[in-house]
């Protein structure tokens, strides 16, 4: 500030006209500074960053589809024959897992059983037959001797198989592994076979014996 001022006079709250006039001229100049020219470039360079902006963000919603973080997939449309093989390859996945902790425990997991005591189940007859024979065995038991490959099992009244308490899905999928397991290729087992073969049973309470199921089953195959 200029030194014309009197401080004094500042300091004692009493001001002369001439000290007020001074004071505002001097405030009035310093608020202004010069800006001619100044303002010009900050405005082009704010205009392009706009520009691009703009031009990006077009640009980003075009390869994102409209900003969709996933974007939807095409459908893939799956004829009605590999829908088949998709569900008998899960059925048949299931029933394996199913087998491990129901069934290999005598079966084996090779599925070859164990001689004289565990039947086998590949290349047994009794699993390639009509599929209502594996859902029997596995929905009441079996026990009695019986033929399987040539060899006698059952002999003894100690060695059977007793009812394996699974729901009818569950034996629709471990039956379709075991027939589509190790050297079996026989046609997948239907949950609605089971559901029929266990109202048809619903009265038994005992388990087969081998004797009559092979003659209901396996007349012409097994002796
Ligand atoms: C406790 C041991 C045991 C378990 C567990 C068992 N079985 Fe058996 N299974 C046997 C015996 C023993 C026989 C033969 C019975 C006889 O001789 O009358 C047999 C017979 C069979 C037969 C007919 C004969 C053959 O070899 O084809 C089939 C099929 C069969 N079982 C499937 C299964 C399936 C599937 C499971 C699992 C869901 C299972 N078994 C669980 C012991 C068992």
């Amino acid at each position: 500030m200029s030194d014309k001022i009197n401080k004094d006079s500042i300091d004692r709250n009493v001001m002369n006209d001439e000290d007020m006039v001074e004071i505002h001229s001097e405030l009035n100049r310093e608020k202004h500074p010069p800006t001619k020219g100044f303002l010009v470039a900050p405005l082009i360079f704010v205009f392009m960053f706009g520009c691009l902006i703009f031009v990006c963000s077009i640009q980003l919603a075009h390869s994102t589809n409209s900003f969709q973080i996933h974007p939807p997939q095409d459908v893939v449309e799956l004829s009605d024959e590999e829908k088949e093989l998709q569900k008998i390859e899960k059925k048949v996945r299931t029933g394996k897992k199913i087998f491990s902790i129901r069934c290999a425990s005598c079966h084996q997991v090779n599925g070859l059983g164990i001689p004289n005591q565990y039947p086998p189940l590949d290349g047994s007859e009794w699993v390639a037959a009509d599929p209502e024979l594996i859902i029997n065995v596995i929905l009441k038991g079996l026990k009695g001797e019986i033929l399987v490959k040539g060899e006698k099992y059952g002999t003894s009244a100690a060695v059977n198989m007793a009812a394996v308490p699974i729901n009818d899905r569950e034996i629709a999928n471990v039956a379709t592994y075991v027939r589509q397991a190790w050297g079996n290729d026989f046609p997948e087992v239907n949950e609605d076979l089971v559901a029929t073969v266990r109202e048809e049973t619903s009265a038994q309470q005992d388990q087969w014996v081998g004797d009559a199921l092979q003659s209901l089953y396996l007349n012409n195959s097994a002796n």
